[in-house]
């Protein structure tokens, strides 16, 4: 157990990153740089990045994957007491390639992964309840049926107790059929404070185009907050029946992997350091704006004091 507890816990699957040093597709990339993905642990290395203490629920293996995903966690302060470490297991990992198009491909070795076995027994309820904010994502719930009662049990463990519940649909056509897919994410729209979308995902799972029509399906489900993350259009701020556009902070972008996740976690950490949802997101789109320029998704993550040079945010 931690000296004391984080104020936010995040759950799901992490993945070793192997992201090829030229364009071209998976068949002809020769040269490869390692790094680390997962959208939830990229949530909780942006949130401690940004000042907030952060622990990271999940299972890996007893590999070299999962010692190396460990180790970064320790390395970021990002308490690992509920990191299960299951014998034989083998954690997932994705490949990135790039197209001319400045489209991204992403390739995933994760199928019976540690993190696909999460079950409702290893959702530490007495840290989620201390907690001050859990986030999930739609990938927790998509990688396997236990792993979605896992997540759902989380969500009401935190409601039970007052724990903020912040919630990112993250969708991937792979992982799972649309349908189940939006019943589970509208599911837990309702059971989350925060929801952080972005607008194309966003319209599949809703059915709807507009962006302000989106957020508001959202919005109907009851989250006090909803945040439609748009790309280089910055996001749409909806709460308390107002939307406000918060312009993206502009950069010459290389690689937006992790953009998301990036302004999920530092969103959190400001929103508990007491900024208002307006001010954390100002600073939440600098963050993740600064993520995009650089290769992979946590190398780039910015730290606060970084976010604070870039932006005009005199704190
Ligand atoms: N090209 C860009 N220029 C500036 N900011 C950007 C750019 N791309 C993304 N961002 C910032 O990052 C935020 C999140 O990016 P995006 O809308 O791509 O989310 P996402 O699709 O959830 O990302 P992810 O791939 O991590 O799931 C945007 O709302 C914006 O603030
Ligand atoms: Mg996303």
């Amino acid at each position: 157990m931690p000296a004391t507890d984080p104020a936010v816990l995040s759950m799901g699957e992490p993945l070793l990153e192997f992201n090829a040093a030229a364009e071209g597709t998976l068949e002809s990339s020769t040269a490869f740089l390692a790094g680390f993905g997962g959208d939830t642990s990229n949530m909780a290395i942006a949130a401690r990045r940004s000042g907030a203490s952060t622990g990271y629920v999940t299972r890996v293996g007893d590999d070299a994957f999962g010692r190396a995903l460990t180790d970064l966690w320790q390395r970021e302060g990002v308490d690992t007491t509920h990191v299960v470490t299951e014998p034989g297991g083998e954690t997932g990992s994705y490949f990135i390639t790039r197209h001319g198009d400045g489209q991204h491909a992403f390739t995933y070795r994760r199928a019976g992964s540690p993190a696909s076995r999460l079950t409702p027994a290893d959702v530490p309820e007495r840290a989620v309840a201390a907690a001050e904010l859990l986030h999930i994502s739609g990938i927790t719930q998509a990688v396997g049926p236990s792993a979605c009662d896992a997540a759902f049990h989380a969500m009401e463990t935190a409601r039970a107790h007052s724990t903020l519940v912040s919630y990112d649909p993250n969708h991937r056509p792979a992982l799972w059929p649309a349908a189940r897919a939006r019943a589970i994410v509208m599911r837990s729209a309702e059971l989350a404070d925060i929801v952080l979308p972005n607008l194309n995902e966003g319209r599949l799972l809703t059915g709807v185009h507009e962006p302000a029509d989106v957020l508001a399906a959202f919005a109907g489900r009851g989250p006090a907050i909803v945040v439609l993350k748009m790309g280089a259009d910055g996001v749409l701020l909806g709460e308390e029946g107002r939307t406000t556009h918060v312009p993206a902070h502009r950069v010459v972008p290389t690689d937006a992997t992790g953009a998301g996740d990036t302004f999920d976690g530092a969103f959190a950490a400001r929103l508990l350091d007491g900024d208002s949802p307006l001010e954390a997101a100002r600073y939440a789109v600098i963050a993740a704006a600064l993520t995009t320029t650089g290769h992979g998704a946590v190398g780039p993550i910015p730290n606060r004091e970084a976010v604070l040079q870039a932006g005009d945010l005199r704190r």
